[in-house]
């Protein structure tokens, strides 16, 4: 604790957030020791049940479930900004054919931000996005249609296949996976329960309060700069091992273990701080993740249609060792949602390092929801965290001829 010069009381040292709360949200509850996650009041598990990713991002972003009007509207909407300009296509083939997908994304994203200036408030003169609700819905409509789009180009680059166009009479998933598939065969659509299942991790994707990318999202989009250059960086954050990276984490973990008998050897890497064990722990979890109960099921439901992945065997066993060792039960490690999901990826027929991707498209909608509730705050004003100095006390430059 610190007294602050500028009179306004104590300054707390709280390295990585872990006690500060820096905004009040209407948009997700979480109970970490319960496990409870609930998207404005709405519990996860009669989401993913019975909504589709599209009406939870409604919900998310605005606050009530749409009426079938606003539903439609909005559908149709963001189902008609899903083309994303040509030179924007063409930046994307000009990355290395073995690109990292994520880099393809943020960069992406970050170039639309140069295509549509009438989000930026410096070019169009005012801070007009923030007060017309037209002008933010038009972002809103065109970043959550047109991050699927990039997404699948960079697995198209990934693969060395040309881009498949937006299908907009399909769902949003359902799209998604078309622009990835295509087939020559006239009237081709996906696999109804594999999109099915795709919308359902959307959905359990969507929005997890402030975690690290979604706190970068409110603190870039702070300094009120346009909300692409924001989601650019919100993805960064996300790209990381600890964070959405972690999904690719775990699989590339889960395939060097390779078989069920070498998990002891593996926990007591961990054990020993050698490792980390990738899909386990989490900042609010004290208690099992709720997305990754409802992923593990999906995970069968996705293999009766694309086969048996063989690493589960591997993960179902490292789990249940982990939540019965003293390590883990004393720490209160559980599994959260990124343990289950890189399997149905991979089963899906994903290369492991689209995992990322896959976790930022659908937490779009989550980002948008913050960045929009962020502007509309009466608290509203630029993040300037403070820090503790500790660095040396006043002390006379040296020219460089007299030093050492
Ligand atoms: N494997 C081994 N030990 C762990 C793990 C793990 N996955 N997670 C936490 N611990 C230990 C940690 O070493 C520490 O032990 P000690 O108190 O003896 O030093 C204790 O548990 C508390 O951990 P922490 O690092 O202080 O916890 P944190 O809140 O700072 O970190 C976390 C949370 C998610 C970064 C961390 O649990 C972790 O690195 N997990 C693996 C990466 C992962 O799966 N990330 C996805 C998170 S969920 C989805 C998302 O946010 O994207």
């Amino acid at each position: 604790r610190e007294e602050d010069e500028s009179g306004k009381g104590l300054r707390i040292y709280d390295p990585a957030f872990q006690n500060t709360a820096v905004a009040q949200s209407k948009i997700t509850y979480i109970n970490g020791d319960t496990g409870v996650l609930r998207y404005r009041g709405y519990p996860i598990e009669q989401l993913a049940e019975k909504s589709t990713y599209i009406e939870v991002a409604y919900l998310l972003i605005y606050g009530e479930l749409p009426s079938k009007t606003q539903y439609n509207n909005f559908f149709h909407e963001v189902m008609h900004h899903t083309f994303v300009h040509f030179n924007v296509a063409e930046l994307m083939r000009n990355f290395n054919y073995d690109a990292h997908p994520m880099g393809l994304f943020i960069s992406g994203i970050a170039a639309m931000s140069t295509f549509h200036p009438d989000a930026n408030p410096a070019l169009a003169g005012s801070d007009l996005f923030i007060r017309d609700e037209k002008v933010r819905n038009k972002q809103i409509f065109r970043l959550l249609g047109k991050t699927p789009t990039l997404a699948a180009m960079a697995y198209r680059h990934r693969i060395g296949r040309a881009y498949n166009f937006p299908q907009n009479n399909l769902s949003y998933t359902e799209n998604f996976l078309y622009m990835l598939d295509r087939l020559s065969e006239e009237n081709y659509k996906p696999n109804p329960k594999l999109a099915k299942a795709l919308d359902v991790l959307f959905i359990l994707h969507a929005d997890h309060e402030l975690n690290c990318s979604t706190a970068a999202m409110r603190h870039i989009g702070s300094s009120l700069v346009d909300p692409y250059s924001a989601i650019a960086g919100a993805s960064a954050a996300l790209y990381g091992p600890l964070h959405g990276g972690a999904n690719e984490a775990v699989l590339r973990m889960l395939e060097e273990i390779g078989s069920v008998d070498k998990v002891p050897e593996f926990l007591e890497e961990v054990k020993q701080r050698k490792r980390k064990l990738f899909g386990f722990g989490h900042r609010v979890y004290k208690n099992y993740d709720p997305r990754a109960k409802i992923i593990r099921n999906i995970a069968y439901e996705v293999f009766d249609v694309c086969g048996r992945e063989s690493l589960i065997d591997v993960a179902v066993v490292l789990e249940k060792a982990a939540l019965e060792d003293e390590y883990f039960v004393k720490r209160k490690l559980y599994p959260n949602v990124d343990f289950y999901s890189g399997l149905i990826y991979k089963a899906m027929g994903f290369p492991t390092d689209m995992f990322p991707v896959l976790f930022a498209i659908p937490r779009v909608a989550g980002w948008l929801a913050h960045w929009k509730e962020s502007l509309e705050s009466k608290d509203a004003k630029i993040w300037r965290p403070r820090q503790v100095y500790v660095g040396p006390s006043v002390r006379s430059y040296i020219p460089l001829e007299l030093r050492e």
